[in-house]
């Protein structure tokens, strides 16, 4: 039997996400509804390292649901890689009574609790906080949902004007090692070609697609890139298809960053509020150093190291039904 928590802290660690709010609310209310004592951490690990600190009330969550980004900030900390770094923020964690923590992110915050857990025994519970929707044992990650949908309406409005003036267009989407939102937004869209890192993908293969496109006048083309595909993004594509296919009228969008940021979709709200409710009787019910997913619609439990270890795959259906989709 686990000894009970009382004091818990959150944060959110890495690249923000859409929904990171109405998960951070989700903790605090639910923790203050079993009496336990709140704080959140600033700036994620690091503000665990400079001891950035501060006890949370229901009111410190109001009004945030709707809001993009996190009240609580972010980073991504170097320190914290060291075992230095790390005692110095579990000595701040115990200065304030703090026995229990919910992380908030993605891969790499995962990996930083994992380590607060098996080097000093601190029960922690990870929530998947990220855009690019790569941790294994969850369906969903909070932000996925509201960035694909900013990618999916920034293309639909790139095809107006590709079909306007028979154009190849490039898009680079966000994903440095996932292709979910360039696989989400290209289907979405209707792209003729999609690359992602999960998928070995040719670039000849590409081109040979696009030259048959191109004899048979099919002159408007999507081709949606993950900015991790091997082949190094929209730009240095947009080269070899100039150089290869000179006739193309080819031109190159990136999005960046525009993906993370906006109001969280509904679906984001929803999954964030669940997930931040189970995250803390989690810790309560002595279900620690998990990450809590929503898999098959149902709450699920997956062992931090797991969750950081183990790769979502792509189905090679995906690339299939692209091809014939986009014929
Ligand atoms: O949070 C994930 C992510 O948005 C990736 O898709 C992207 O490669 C990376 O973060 C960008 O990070 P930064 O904002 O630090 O440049």
């Amino acid at each position: 039997m686990s000894k009970q928590v009382k004091k818990i802290g959150v944060l959110t660690s890495g690249g923000d996400s859409p929904g990171m709010n109405a998960a951070i609310r989700a903790v605090v209310r639910t923790a203050l509804y079993y009496d336990l004592e709140v704080y959140g951490v600033y700036r994620g690990y690091n503000g665990m390292i400079e001891n950035d600190i501060e006890p949370m009330n229901s009111r410190s969550v109001a009004n945030i649901i709707q809001k993009g980004g996190t009240i609580l900030k972010t980073a991504r900390s170097k320190e914290f890689f060291d075992h230095e770094g790390r005692k110095k923020a579990f000595h701040n964690l115990q200065k304030k009574g703090i026995d229990g923590l919910v992380v908030i992110g993605g891969n790499g915050s995962f990996t930083g609790a994992e380590k607060l857990s098996t080097e000093f025994g601190l029960p922690c519970v990870g929530l998947p906080g990220t855009i690019d929707k790569d941790l294994y044992g969850t369906d969903f990650t909070i932000g996925f949902d509201t960035a694909v949908n900013t990618a999916v309406e920034a293309i639909d409005k790139i095809r107006d004007t590709a079909d306007a003036h028979d154009r190849l267009f490039i898009v680079e989407v966000m994903g440095r090692h996932a292709g979910y939102i360039a696989l989400h937004s290209g289907v979405a869209t209707g792209a003729e070609n999609i690359l992602i890192p999960e998928v070995d993908t040719s670039i000849e293969e590409m081109i040979e697609s696009l030259t048959e496109k191109e004899k048979r006048k099919k002159l408007v083309n999507l081709v949606i890139v993950a900015e991790g595909h091997s082949s190094g993004g929209a730009t240095n594509i947009a080269k070899i298809i100039t150089q290869r296919l000179p006739n193309m009228d080819t031109r190159v969008t990136i999005l960046g960053h525009i993906q993370r940021g906006g109001a969280p979709s509904c679906f984001d709200r929803v999954i964030a509020s669940r997930m931040g409710y189970h995250a803390v009787e989690s810790l309560l019910e002595g279900r620690h150093n998990v990450m809590v997913g929503i898999y098959n619609n149902a709450m699920n439990y997956t062992p931090l190291e797991i969750a950081i270890r183990e790769k979502q795959r792509v189905n090679d259906d995906w690339m299939k039904m692209v091809k014939i989709l986009a014929s």
